[in-house]
Parts: C-alpha cells; sequence; structure tokens
C-alpha cells in the first residue's frame, strides 16, 4: 500500500498547488490513500467546511490539523455534521486527539480504501506549543482501541526533540509517525528499526517566499517593533511539500518512506 501524506496545505497558493499536482502525483507513486494535513488552508488560519469539502473532492481521504483547528468557528457545526456516519468527510477531518474529551470533532479516523483498513491519527506536542493531555499517554489509549493495521499519525508539534521521541516511542506500534507544524521540511525521513517511517517534519504546502507562509514584510516587522500585526498569506515560491509512505498493509509496516517537493 502507498500513502501520501500532504504538509500543511496553506491558503489559496497550498490548495492550487495540490489540486493542480495530485492527479499526477498519485499516479506516479501508485498512491492508495491520500492524507493531508488542512489546518492552514483558509489564507493561513484554519478551515471552513466549505474547504475541507473542496479538498476531499481533490481525492483527499482524510484531513489532520492541528493548533488552527479552531480559528474558523463554523467548524464546529461541521464537526456535529458527521451526525452519526462513520465515515461522512465531517467525520474524515480531525484535530488533535489530546485536546480536551469535550472539545467538539475527532482525533482519530478509521476507514477502509480497497486494499486495506487504516487509522489516521492526529496529536499534538506539548513543548512550545498551547496547552494540551500528554499525547505518549493518549496515542497508547488510541492504539488500544483501533483495529487496523496500517496506522498513521500526524504529530503536530513544535519541537524536533519532542517529535523524535515520539517518533522512537511508536516505532513498531504505527505505520507513520509524521511531523507536522514548522512548515519547514526536514531532511531525516527514514524508517525505524522496527517498521515506522518517520520524519520530523513534512513542509508546508504553499508560498515559501514567506515566514512560514505569511507575508515576510509583516514578520520582519512584527519582530523589530514589537507591535501586533495582521497576518496576511503570501503567494511567492508557491511548493507541495509531501511524503510517500510504502507498506505492507498486512502488517502495518514501512518499508520506505520518500520525501516528494513538487514546485509551481
Ligand atoms: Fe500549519
Ligand atoms: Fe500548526
Amino acid at each position: 500500500m502507498n500513502i501520501l501524506f500532504i504538509g500543511d496545505i496553506f491558503g489559496r497558493p497550498g490548495r492550487t498547488i495540490v489540486k493542480e499536482h495530485l492527479p499526477e502525483l498519485v499516479k506516479q507513486h501508485s498512491i492508495d490513500l491520500v492524507i493531508a494535513n488542512g489546518e492552514n488552508a483558509a489564507a493561513g488560519f484554519g478551515i471552513t467546511p466549505a474547504l475541507a469539502e473542496e479538498l476531499f473532492e481533490l481525492g483527499i481521504d482524510a484531513m489532520t490539523t492541528g493548533n488552527h483547528v479552531w480559528d474558523k468557528r463554523e467548524l464546529i457545526e461541521y464537526f456535529q455534521m458527521a451526525d452519526g456516519n462513520p465515515h461522512s468527510p465531517a467525520r474524515r477531518l480531525l484535530r488533535p486527539a489530546n485536546f480536551p474529551d469535550k472539545m467538539p470533532g475527532w482525533g482519530v479516523y478509521e476507514g477502509r480504501k480497497d486494499r486495506a483498513a487504516y487509522a489516521v491519527m492526529n496529536l499534538q506536542g506539548r513543548v512550545f506549543m498551547g496547552q494540551s493531555d500528554d499525547p505518549f499517554q493518549v496515542v497508547d489509549r488510541l492504539l488500544e482501541t483501533v483495529k487496523s493495521k496500517v496506522v498513521i499519525v500526524d504529530f503536530h508539534a513544535e519541537a524536533t526533540s519532542e517529535k523524535i521521541a515520539f517518533g522512537w516511542y511508536l516505532d513498531g506500534r504505527v505505520t507513520a509517525v509524521i511531523g507536522t507544524h514548522t512548515h519547514i521540511p526536514t531532511a531525516d525521513e527514514t524508517v525505524l528499526p522496527k517498521g515506522t517511517a518517520y520524519i520530523t517534519d513534512v513542509g508546508m504546502t504553499g508560498p515559501y517566499d514567506s515566514v512560514i507562509g505569511v507575508k515576510k514584510e509583516l514578520v520582519v516587522d512584527r519582530f523589530l517593533s514589537g507591535m501586533p500585526a495582521r497576518f496576511e498569506a503570501a503567494s511567492g515560491d508557491v511548493r507541495l511539500c509531501a511524503v510517500v509512505i510504502e507498506c505492507d498493509e498486512k502488517t502495518g509496516r514501512a518499508k520506505r518512506m520518500e520525501r516528494v517537493m513538487v514546485r509551481q
């Protein structure tokens, strides 16, 4: 089974490059399953129900988010729209699982793609991030409930150390641990000794002529003046950053992880 995981889709530039290149990537890598992080789809801040639907229409099977999940409050109603249907698009959009239990939405999704059952989990780190439950303990609990052998974990975190530790913690227990959130791809993709594919950060799918997606002048000014500023999405040097994971769907073990970067 070949899985494509697309890093944080940022604003219209990110959505457009996914639309333009997803079909050829699926063909080129014989992709069976497409997962993407969509937390920045709405001009860099959150995702709306309409944009989630638009991205699902392009052929994304499941989507994760992160700290930006509530930037667009309409998502509360969207999660409610799942209304008991375990495979509706609203149910295939995740928020970090280690957020409070009473929060709307889900942190894990289990589905089937022609050849195999799979699970997607979304967890958020705690180092240099907002408050959440311990992702290490929460992932243990989630793994007890999941039936699929193929398990893809989006670990949305800032610190490389926390991400690498999480990868080692899950080695042999999940198919892949994919880091998101920093918007900068790292070159450490690997398959750990017990069969878990790992990368510290898959990188952003969006404008790189920016500071992690935002117009660079605005961010530099904020560092210089210390004054709050309204951030706007940048538009130049758009790239699609992703990884392809090849795994054995019977055991869930990864065989290979490959970094992909497509420039517009
Ligand atoms: Fe992000
Ligand atoms: Fe984030």
